[in-house]
């Protein structure tokens, strides 16, 4: 069996050795591709250039290293009759479980606010609210949504989950659809977006959304930049309806220098790490994948494409 790999550079060959030590058997590639692309049988792929994947004939499986797709069926010549499977892995969600608490600690013991007066050598005491008496509303309550659900009721936080079909979760009071988003909105003072890009999800956080929240809610985005109209948040920001935001993924990644997210003060922004897959932990989701496409068994974690996620 023939597995093209195509990730970021200073993974390669971290990846390699994984698929060597768990996958025997397995002859991998490394993009780009030298050879014929009709003896590839599986593609193991972050950021895939358009056309890439149709161009192999004989492809049977596409893996994602990412929890999330929308870097896959970007494109519109994806093989839809070839399964997609995406990447469900401990230490992916243990890695977006420590951001969304990170910055729900951020937002509400109001560190914004503190390190202002640090950098201006002020001492202040902020009046903080408890875990206790806030309200932190997740968008997406899958796998990685339920994670972080299960650490902030730990902490003690109230928390929320909107999704689209309904859920029932111990502690967590739950809506979903759009008939059930108002109400989920009116009510998170800390509204975290851990949704999937889909056609539906395009620019969820905009002003629609922001004017529902109450007055200095806090935004946390480590969904996908395209969820997030930029725009939009800055002028929440500036009539105090969010009173603060962490970012970790933007319209445009890198995020260029003369994009004023960098510098508004009420804005944490990080680099699209809230949640790295490593190689050595995701291997195991791989395999199994691999091992199930070997014994035509039906696919974990497969994406549903008509739903895009
Ligand atoms: P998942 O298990 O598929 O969960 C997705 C959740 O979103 C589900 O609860 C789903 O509802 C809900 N949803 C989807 N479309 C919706 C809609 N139109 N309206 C309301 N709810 C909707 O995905 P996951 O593994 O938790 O990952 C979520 C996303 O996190 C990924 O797609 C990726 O974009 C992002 N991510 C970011 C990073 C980072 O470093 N920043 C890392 C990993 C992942 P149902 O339960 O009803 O299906
Ligand atoms: C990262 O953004 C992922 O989708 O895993």
């Amino acid at each position: 069996m023939k597995l093209l790999l195509k990730n970021e550079r200073h993974l390669i060959e971290r990846w390699c050795n994984a698929l060597h030590n768990r996958v025997p058997g397995l002859e991998v590639s490394t993009f780009p591709f030298v050879g014929d692309p009709a003896e590839v049988d599986v593609a193991l792929v972050w950021e895939p250039p358009q056309g890439l994947l149709a161009s192999m004939e004989n492809l049977r499986l596409v893996i994602s290293t990412g929890a999330g797709v929308d870097h896959i069926l970007r494109d519109p010549s994806y093989p839809r009759h070839v399964p997609l499977v995406r990447m469900v892995d401990p230490g992916l969600t243990q890695g977006m479980v420590e951001y969304v608490v990170m910055a729900t600690l951020l937002c509400t013991r109001r560190m914004h606010r503190t390190f202002a007066n640090h950098a201006n050598k002020v001492w202040q005491e902020e009046e903080v609210p408890l875990a206790t008496d806030c309200k932190v509303g997740i968008m997406g309550i899958g796998v990685l949504g339920e994670a972080c659900a299960s650490a902030l009721l730990g902490m003690g936080y109230n928390v929320m989950g909107w999704s689209r079909s309904p859920k029932q979760l111990d502690g967590v009071e739950t809506y979903h659809g759009i008939n059930g988003l108002e109400m989920f909105l009116n009510r998170a003072e800390v509204l975290v977006c851990l949704l999937p890009l889909t056609p539906e999800t395009e620019g969820i956080l905009g002003r629609g959304t922001f004017n529902r929240l109450p007055q200095g809610a806090a935004v946390i985005n480590a969904g996908r930049g395209a969820h997030l109209v930029e725009e939009d948040l800055l002028a929440a920001l500036e009539r105090g309806r969010v009173e603060v935001a962490v970012l970790d993924v933007f319209q445009e990644e890198p995020l260029p220098p003369d994009n004023p997210l960098w510098e508004h003060p009420n804005v944490f922004v990080t680099p699209h790490i809230a949640a790295v897959t490593t190689p050595e932990t995701a291997i195991f989701s791989v395999a199994d994948a691999i091992d199930e496409l070997r014994h035509g068994q039906p696919l974990s974690n497969q994406v549903d494409l008509e739903q895009g996620y």
